[in-house]
This record gives structure tokens, sequence and C-alpha cells, in this order.
């Protein structure tokens, strides 16, 4: 690999640790760095590009970052840990016609077609701030549905507590998936408070047009006030069950990335602080906030110890 890459902070120690067997074991040198490498955030375009509404700006006045740093920076492990690469990689990824599965602990399951949902549910625009565990950010005009209202529609159980998020497999098209140093597919978990609360979307857009493929295409989650990685990309499955699910970063390593994910500058990650962050686009730095600013959903968590539950 000609471009001189340090190690991508997501990456889990362990993984580190076993890399030299890693590599002796299952992998050339050169594939082996493609998921083991990436790029660290980056200051790309600082201005957004033409067409490109200068007004749009989050609650707290934060101007929406370019589309084209969206779009062009990405983590999408299923194709690549280098964060440039899905753009291209993910190109061809086929994304219509696209189902959804809703089942587990409901009254009424549903398999239904994305172009469906988008019909049958109220579309909404939301600019929220997206905050990585790696300790870059963005702000997003993203658009999509309600989470509650597609709860609303398959009626879960009493027995219901926490939501089970599935991604995609298929590595056919998904070259990162050939490699099975990671526990594909991708998963994810909410519970079903915070599922529900009003925050919580379900997005087939930014800015205006469908989802480009590197950025989830054609359904992903959002959870603004999580880290990034909450946010699963290009969903097949969503069940509702009544353990805690285990995710997919919590299976590759639960003391880095514990399942509540909750942004908060006073709980550093194992091995950096959370304190603050780079938004992309900008220079400097900029104080990271509790629940990434968005303190209404402060009383999810009454009682609990966020370092504990992290
Ligand atoms: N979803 C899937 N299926 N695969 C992934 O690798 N990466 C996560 C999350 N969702 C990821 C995923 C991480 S670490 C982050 S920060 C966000 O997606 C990034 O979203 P973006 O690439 O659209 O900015």
């Amino acid at each position: 690999m000609a471009e001189k890459r340090k190690p991508d902070v997501i990456t889990p120690q362990e993984l580190y640790q076993s890399r030299r067997k890693f590599l002796k074991t299952s992998l050339t040198y050169s594939s082996a760095a493609a998921l083991l490498a990436a790029c660290q955030p980056a200051t790309l375009t600082p201005t957004p590009p033409a067409g490109t509404p200068s007004s749009m700006s989050d609650e707290l006045g934060n101007p929406t970052t370019s589309e084209e740093d969206i779009t062009g920076f990405t983590n999408y492990y299923e194709f690549s840990s280098n964060k440039k690469q899905p753009t291209e990689l993910a190109a061809d990824f086929v994304t219509q016609p696209w189902t959804v599965q809703i089942g587990g602990l409901v009254k009424k399951p549903q398999e239904i077609l994305v172009s469906d949902l988008k019909q049958q549910f109220n579309l909404i625009d939301r600019i929220y701030r997206m905050r990585c565990v790696e300790a870059w950010s963005m702000v997003i005009p993203w658009s999509g549905i309600l989470l509650k209202d597609l709860l609303d529609a398959v009626q879960p159980t009493t027995a219901a507590k926490y939501i089970r998020f599935e991604g995609t497999f298929d590595p056919d098209q998904m070259p990162g998936q050939n490699y099975s140093t990671y526990p594909w597919p991708y998963v994810e978990g909410l519970r079903l408070d915070e599922a529900m609360h009003d925050l919580t979307l379900l997005a087939t857009g930014i800015y205006g047009k469908d989802l480009a493929p590197q950025n989830g295409a054609p359904i992903r989650l959002v959870v603004p006030w999580k880290y990034g990685f909450k946010s699963i990309k290009a969903i097949k499955k969503i069940d509702l069950v009544e353990e805690m699910p285990t995710s997919f970063w919590m299976a590759l390593s639960s003391r880095e990335y514990g399942f509540y994910a909750n942004v908060n500058p006073n709980v550093p990650h194992p091995r950096w602080s959370q304190a603050s962050e780079q938004r992309i686009g900008e220079t400097g730095r900029r104080d990271t906030l509790l629940f990434n600013g968005y303190d209404e959903v402060a009383n999810l968590y009454t009682g609990m110890d966020l370092s504990v539950d992290f």
C-alpha cells in the first residue's frame, strides 16, 4: 500500500495484539493492512460544494458539513476500514429492491420494502450532529422516518425490552465481509425507550437525496446522542427482544465499546480522551457535549452510573 496510514482508532486493541498471528494465518499483508489500518480524522473540504444551501445549520447554529465530506469520509467496515474507500467500493452496491424484516416480540410482524415504508410513514427532515467514537464529528441533514412510527405499527408485546438491528450479509458485494476477523453481520441494539424517543430516526436520505451507498443506503439508524457506531447502516432485520443484544463492537471489545455508547466527554475511551472532537471541515478542536448536546435524553438514564453503563 503506497499511502502510509496510522492505525485506525476504532479497531480494538485485541485486533492489534493478534495482528502478527492474524497476518501469518489469515491474510496477505496488503489485505490485512486494508482491514486494520485507516485514515485518521482529517480536515477535508472547508467550504460546502456549489449549490449547497449555506444557511443550513443545527439548533445550536453549527453549519451542516458539506455533502462532499459526508459522502467522501465514511466508516463502513463491510467495504473497507479506510474511510475514503467505501465511496468507490460501494458505488455498485445494489440497494433496490430492499426489504426489511421486523419481527421478534411484536403482534404484527412485517416484511416491508423500503420504497413502501417511505410511502407509508411520515418522512421528516432533521439536522443532527454525529459524533464518532474516534473523536471526529459532522453535522448532517437527514431525511427519514421516526423509528417510533414503525414500532407503533408492529406493536411490541409487553415482553419486548430491547431492539436488535442486523445489517446485511452479502460478501459477494461487500469485500470486508470476506474477512472472518469481524463478527459479521453488523449488529446494533437499543433499549426500547431509546428506540421510541422522538430523536431516533430510520434515515433514508441526506441533503434531500436518497442515501449514498457508502452512507448506509437504503436505510440506516440514526441515534444522534450516541457515538456514530450505534447508527447501523444497510439494515435488513429489526427484532424486538427481551435480552440486551450483543453489538458488533461489543463482540469485538466490550471493554472499549459499551452497549449504551452515549456521547460523554467525562468517560474516556480506554485508549483516548473523549473530551474534545474535530468537526470535519473545521480546523482546531471543539469541546464534546454530554449526550452530544441532546440534553432532552438525560431522563432516559436517571439513576444510572454512565461510567459503568458506558
Ligand atoms: N454500519 C455498518 N453496517 N457498518 C459500519 O462499519 N460504521 C459505524 C456506523 N454504522 C458502520 C455502520 C460508524 S463507526 C460510524 S462513525 C457511522 O456509521 C458513520 O456513518 P457515516 O459513514 O455515514 O458518516
